[in-house]
């Protein structure tokens, strides 16, 4: 793909080639996330960190990516705090909003208003989340975590054996992560949830057509045994038509050490896109896995911001130069993150 200048709205903009551009160059920012040097490449340029629906890292770790890279921010967090509750529509949001930025990340709860609103925007824009369609930064943070996680048990992401846990259906970080796998070769998927919460039948078509395996299963014991990666996920209640429809599902796998002892392999490697859960009656994803050394669900936060100024690197052109304008910080550097 052409990255210059490009809206970033669906993984299925991305072949193999593409995701190791953007991962080599993620490497490349691996001492400036870190904060032992400093770049200003992007000095003077603008940031519209655009979120009309909540966001806790994907928000915050967007506006990091774009300061370390040199660049200012300005953002909204909530719909409340922008026009579009008094009507105004998502095109002439975004070429008001484009006419002050020189990229634009947004988040909106509905599928397709990012590419809607990147229509009519006069500057790229990335998506951060379009509903239960895509996450398309997310599905190549967790990539880029689990080809690390892979090379440090001398694996290949090629032959990778991935178990993805509970809802399915609404997990835009489930549908995009599935799409950039399949760019793999011989993948097992074993998708485990209720059957109401099962992955959208379009991509279990997509997935056979490219030759992986898929396995689904709503008995969380059976389907995590021989798994490489463990994928669990929240229940998206916000996606739900009602709350009452939600509540059922609360609750109903829950990760925990007694069972990943049990019924996991002993390297297994756990993530979660995050937020989990951790009320006491969902708690997909339980506490008492904390230190366990196979819980990468921080190690994927971190990789979020090298990832995310990749993207800005590549689509602003700004790559070659980066090392150019550079410097290392003057500061106390701690153990801050896990980027190596
Ligand atoms: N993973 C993710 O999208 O998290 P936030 O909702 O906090 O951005």
């Amino acid at each position: 793909m052409e990255f210059i200048g490009s809206h970033i709205l669906s993984v299925s903009q991305f072949d193999r080639t593409d995701v190791d551009t953007v991962f080599a160059v993620a490497d490349k920012m691996l001492p400036y996330a870190a904060r032992e040097s400093i770049t200003r490449v992007l000095e003077g340029a603008i940031l519209g960190n655009m979120f009309f629906e909540p966001s806790t890292r994907t928000r915050v770790s967007f506006g990091c990516a774009w300061n370390l890279l040199g660049g200012e921010v300005r953002e909204t967090s909530e719909v409340k705090a922008s026009a579009l509750v008094k009507g105004e529509s998502l095109y002439d949001t975004a070429r008001v909003l484009s006419g002050y930025s020189d990229i634009i990340v947004m988040r909106h709860q509905l599928a397709g208003s990012v590419e809607e609103f990147a229509a009519a925007s006069r500057v790229p824009v990335i998506n951060g989340g379009d509903g239960a369609n895509e996450h398309p930064s997310q599905a190549l943070l967790d990539l880029y975590t689990i080809k690390k996680e892979m090379i440090a048990q001398r694996k290949t992401v090629d032959g990778l054996r991935i178990a993805l846990v509970g809802d399915l259906k609404y997990g835009r970080a489930v549908h995009s992560l599935c799409r950039l796998l399949s760019l793999y070769q011989d993948i097992h998927f074993s998708l485990i949830s209720p059957p109401e919460l099962r992955l959208p039948e379009n991509y279990i078509v997509d997935i056979k057509r490219q030759g992986h395996q898929v396995q689904e299963s709503a008995d969380l014991h059976s389907g995590i045994a021989h798994a490489d990666i463990l994928y669990v996920t929240r229940t998206q209640e916000e996606r739900f038509p009602s709350k009452e429809e939600a509540e059922r599902y609360r609750g109903l796998f829950r990760l925990n050490q007694t069972i990943y002892t049990e019924y996991c392999e002993p390297n297994t490697v756990i993530m979660h896109p995050l937020p989990r859960d951790s009320r006491g009656d969902a708690m997909e994803l339980d506490d008492d896995l904390n230190e366990n050394p196979n819980l990468a669900i921080f190690r994927q936060t971190d990789n979020g911001l090298v990832i995310r100024m990749a993207l800005f690197a590549l689509i602003l052109d700004v790559t070659s130069q980066i090392e150019q304008i550079s410097r290392p910080v003057k500061w106390y550097i701690g153990g801050r993150c896990h980027l190596s």
